[in-house]
């Protein structure tokens, strides 16, 4: 797929415009965009609409041919909705319906003229990356397992943003940055969507280390011995069961000024989660590949900020391994030693993503970070508690977290990759009392997303921090089973609007 700017004035315009397809927008109330009146020349597309073969709702289409006056092969309508005011989730269907029209036209190129400025509360920035995005999503394939790739859809292959003159860098610049975007989207969902006898630790580190080859980022990867020597007592307890050798992957981006303090992100790595000795569940265990969703986001969001050049220090921290069963694996009441010196009693060994977080987020002080977010599939009852459209915002509460949150809570908004905060308290805490260590693992089932991360706060006292939960947010099941790149739009607007 490429995409690119193409800019109209007096003397390229729409309607002389040779491509295989231009997309332009019509409302509800029979009124057309600017663009589509510029190619209504002889009324063809007033009439369509009169003869209610396109109703202009949101994300409906259709598509005429060889339109008299217009030098373009074919005229997709897209639906806005009701009227001028278009909506952001009306543009986004819009855009959806264009991506989807697209892959099945019998055309190389096209253009989308929709009205990229004239979306309520969004500029062009937005409607650009909307747009793209949904184009990248609508062609994304997972078939890197099949033993011959989905046959090739035809469809456009080339496609062009028309912008007015005046608006051409602002939107050149949204592309590049959309492009990134896309690009680690894709790389996420590619990670979630491998399966875990591929995707090991060994192999997450193998990526990072491609990664920091082609962006120039500062890499380390920690082996057991190393870990060992950091008396990462907690996370290692994890990887007890596993034949596989855990990684401690740490990446750096310095793009901001050396003397910056960096974003440190954290990323969950658990390659597979069978519950280890407090066995799962069998049905439905197959998700758990899913459980490194963290990690792959801490690196999609990497190979954003990477191709965007972002002037920001940021440390990715990847804690990664498998939580397997096994006669050397850690059991139940077992009190290990994290890094920080607290003692924990575990248990319960499906409650692992915070054992290995814990140890991440101690070692995250030595960077004296300007923030810490850390992101992972931590609980099933963050699903219940927030379904599968937020992802679970934890900060303490004061004003430094207020403002963290709030940074990470707009970004969210801003690119539909919403998040919802969730309290840390006090009362909440009690409820890792252990009789014989100093905290446990587990708070019983009341507020299970919330005893969680009060666990993780209790290692992070050192700095500002926030805590994603993205069990629900993270995939997809069912049918339409697949990772959604979550929340690497967030983390990726978080750390550009962080950069300026
Ligand atoms: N990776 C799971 C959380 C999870 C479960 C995410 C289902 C998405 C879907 C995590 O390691 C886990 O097993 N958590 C337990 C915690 C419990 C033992 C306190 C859970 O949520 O059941
Ligand atoms: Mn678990
Ligand atoms: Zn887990």
């Amino acid at each position: 797929m490429d995409f690119s700017i193409k800019t109209i004035d007096t003397k390229n315009t729409l309607d002389s415009a040779k491509t295989g397809c231009i997309a332009v927008g019509v409302y509800e109330n029979r009124q057309l965009t600017p663009a589509a009146q510029a190619l209504d020349q002889k009324g063809a597309i007033s009439a369509a609409m009169k003869s209610g073969d396109i109703s202009g709702k949101a994300g409906s289409t259709l598509l005429l041919r060889a339109l008299e006056g217009v030098s373009a092969a074919r005229v997709l309508l897209v639906g806005l909705g009701p009227d001028e005011t278009v909506s952001d989730k009306n543009f986004t269907l819009a855009a959806q319906a264009t991506a989807r029209a697209f892959a099945t036209l019998g055309a190389g190129d096209a253009l989308i003229a929709l009205p990229l400025d004239a979306v309520k509360d969004r500029d062009i920035a937005r409607t650009i990356r909307c747009a793209t995005l949904a184009v990248r999503e609508n062609a994304y394939r997972c078939d890197s397992q099949k033993s011959k790739p989905e046959a090739a859809q035809g469809g456009v292959k080339k496609i062009a943003f028309v912008i007015d003159a005046a608006a051409a860098t602002e939107a050149k610049q949204a592309l590049a940055q959309s492009l990134a975007l896309a690009n680690g989207i894709d790389l996420t969902k590619h990670l979630g969507n491998l399966s875990a006898n591929v995707c090991t630790p060994t192999y997450l580190a193998n990526t990072a280390k491609k990664l920091a080859k082609d962006y120039k980022f500062g890499i380390e990867v920690l082996d057991h011995k190393q870990l060992q020597a950091l008396k990462m007592g907690s996370f290692l307890s994890v990887t007890n069961g596993s034949e596989e050798p855990p990684k401690f992957i740490v990446l750096k981006h310095m793009g901001g000024k050396a003397k910056d303090a960096p974003t440190v992100l954290v990323g969950k790595g658990i390659t597979f989660d069978t519950g280890g000795i407090s066995l799962k569940p069998g049905l439905g265990m197959d998700e758990m590949k899913y459980d490194m969703c963290g990690a792959a986001s801490v690196l999609g969001t990497f190979r954003a900020i990477g191709e965007m050049n972002l002037k920001l220090n940021v440390i990715g921290i990847i804690p990664t391994c498998e939580n397997m069963p096994s006669g050397r694996a850690t059991k139940p009441g077992d009190i290990v030693t994290s890094m920080s010196g607290q003692t924990i009693e575990v248990l319960n060994t499906d409650a692992e993503g915070r054992l290995v977080l814990c140890d991440a987020l101690t070692y995250a002080e030595r960077f004296k970070p300007a923030a810490v977010v850390d992101i992972a599939t931590l609980t099933g009852a963050c699903i219940t508690a927030l379904g599968h459209h937020n992802s679970g915002l934890f900060t303490r509460h004061d004003a430094a977290h207020d403002t963290l949150a709030n940074e990470l809570l707009a970004a969210g908004r801003a690119t539909g990759d919403t998040a919802w905060r969730m309290p840390i308290e006090d009362s909440y805490q009690e409820q890792l009392k252990s009789n014989f260590a100093d905290i446990a693992n587990i708070g019983g089932s009341a507020g299970g997303s919330i005893t969680a991360a009060c666990f993780l706060e209790r290692f992070t006292r050192q700095y500002t921090w926030a805590h994603l939960d993205i069990a629900g947010t993270a995939w997809k099941s069912g049918a339409i089973k697949g990772a959604t790149g979550r929340p690497v739009s967030l983390l990726t607007a978080f750390l550009i609007n962080r950069a300026q």
